[in-house]
């Protein structure tokens, strides 16, 4: 029942879908992401589907003096919070990919007022606007990854969401080189799969 796709020519589809990696802020280029660039991302987001068509994703973009308000905020957090746990070094790996990034979006969840739907689909909803956010920079050479620290979780507020938004984390981005585009592999989708 399995072909070997391996051997056989990738439809571009399954290509991006098979390049795309969680690419970490150490690797970006400075370059900045244009506002083009960025709305073709989160405008392939907003073609995700949704259960009722609730469209819960709700995204801030945070480039510029405001990552350094968020880079003060989570340090700043991850201090207040991290007790006997905290460690320097870690301190500075949370605010470094801040500052290494050209881009982040903060992904926010909105609950309809109505509970129209499971906050489970809802959630499944962001996930798979994310998933398009993420293959859309795989295909244009953007490393990115979305990153769910307690931190990233509780900026709500300070990314300006609205209340009853929940934040999800942040997808961070930023152009890197081939060389530094990572590999991968994956257990074999037989393991994963019935055929019934
Ligand atoms: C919902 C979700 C949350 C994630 N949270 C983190 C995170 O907090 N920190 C991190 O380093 N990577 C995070 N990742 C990235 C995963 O570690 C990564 O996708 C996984 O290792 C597979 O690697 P790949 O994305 O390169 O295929 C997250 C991925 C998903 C889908």
């Amino acid at each position: 029942m399995f072909f070997n796709l391996s051997c056989m020519l990738l439809s571009p589809v399954s290509d991006i879908i098979r390049r795309r990696r969680s690419i970490y802020p150490p690797v970006y280029k400075d370059t900045p992401i244009s506002d083009e660039v960025i709305l073709e991302i989160l405008e392939n987001a907003n073609w995700a589907p949704t259960h009722k068509m609730t469209q819960p994703w709700r995204f801030s973009v945070i480039r510029g003096e405001k990552l350094t308000f968020v880079k003060d905020y989570i340090g700043q957090y991850y201090k207040d919070n991290a007790g006997q746990e905290y460690s320097e070094l870690k301190y500075h790996k949370m605010t470094g990919n801040i500052e290494k990034s050209a881009c982040i979006i903060a992904i926010g969840m909105h609950r309809d007022s109505q509970d129209a739907v499971a906050e489970w689909e809802e959630m499944a909803a962001v996930a798979m606007a994310v998933q398009n956010m993420w293959l859309t920079c795989a295909s244009l050479g953007i490393g990115a990854y979305w990153g769910t620290s307690a931190a990233a979780r509780s900026a709500a507020t300070i990314v300006g969401f609205e209340e009853g938004v929940r934040c999800l984390g942040f997808f961070f981005m930023g152009y890197t080189s081939e060389e530094n585009w990572p590999k991968s592999k994956r257990s074999a989708i037989q393991n994963h799969v019935k055929w019934l």
